[in-house]
């Protein structure tokens, strides 16, 4: 082969380099992104949001009645370290920046002497108590359940977190209120 031969035979080994590095260089920019370093719609608390939908308004919100009678109370009981910074659930506690808990089931909303509800949750009460349901609904996003309430908590989105947590504000009483039926 002379010169030229070589020449042709180089360019075309380098044109081939080009080709591979050139579809290397595709590939990546394809496969990256499909492939997101973190998964979406994941919150601060680590907790996930269904959907965006099931964060707007209470009708939306996983029911817990039937979770409640098998619900873990040890884990309601951890759940609630995210409430006493602000609430006491021992009998007898008094209020801190939120009322005091013990008894809360069954027990008529904003209805703790001496402690300054928002107007709002005043408003929202009237004539209402905190059974499963309202609790349910308050506890998955206060501020969407009780519009304007003071209770600076996002909430618990986790449902067998949220049973937990009612099952085990249950218990804070003389005599716990009767399970919901069914
Ligand atoms: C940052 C403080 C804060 C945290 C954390 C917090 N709360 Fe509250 N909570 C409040 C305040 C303030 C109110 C009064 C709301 C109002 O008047 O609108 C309240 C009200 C309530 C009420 C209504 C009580 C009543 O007498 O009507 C319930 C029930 C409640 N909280 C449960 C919880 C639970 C359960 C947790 C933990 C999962 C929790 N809160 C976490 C501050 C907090």
């Amino acid at each position: 082969m002379d010169s030229f031969e070589w020449n042709k035979v180089f360019g075309a080994l380098l044109a081939a380099a080009f080709v591979v590095m050139g579809l290397n260089f595709l590939s990546d920019g394809i496969y990256h992104s499909g492939n997101p370093e973190k998964p979406g719609f994941e919150i601060a608390g680590g907790e996930a949001i269904a959907s965006t939908n099931a964060a707007s308004s209470g009708p939306t919100v996983e029911p817990v009645a039937s979770l409640l009678a098998a619900a873990d109370l040890a884990k309601g009981e951890k759940v609630g370290k995210k409430c006493v910074a602000c609430h006491n659930f021992a009998e007898g506690g008094g209020n801190k920046v939120g009322p005091a808990l013990y008894g809360i089931v069954d027990r008529p909303i904003a209805s703790v002497d001496g402690f300054g509800y928002s107007g709002a949750l005043k408003t929202y009460a009237e004539g209402k108590t905190w059974t499963y349901a309202e609790l349910n609904g308050f506890l998955f996003k206060p501020k969407a359940h009780v519009k304007g309430t003071s209770m600076g908590f996002a909430g618990i989105k986790k449902t067998a977190d949220r049973a937990a947590m009612i099952a085990y504000l249950r218990s804070l009483a003389a005599s716990p209120a009767p399970l919901p039926e069914g």
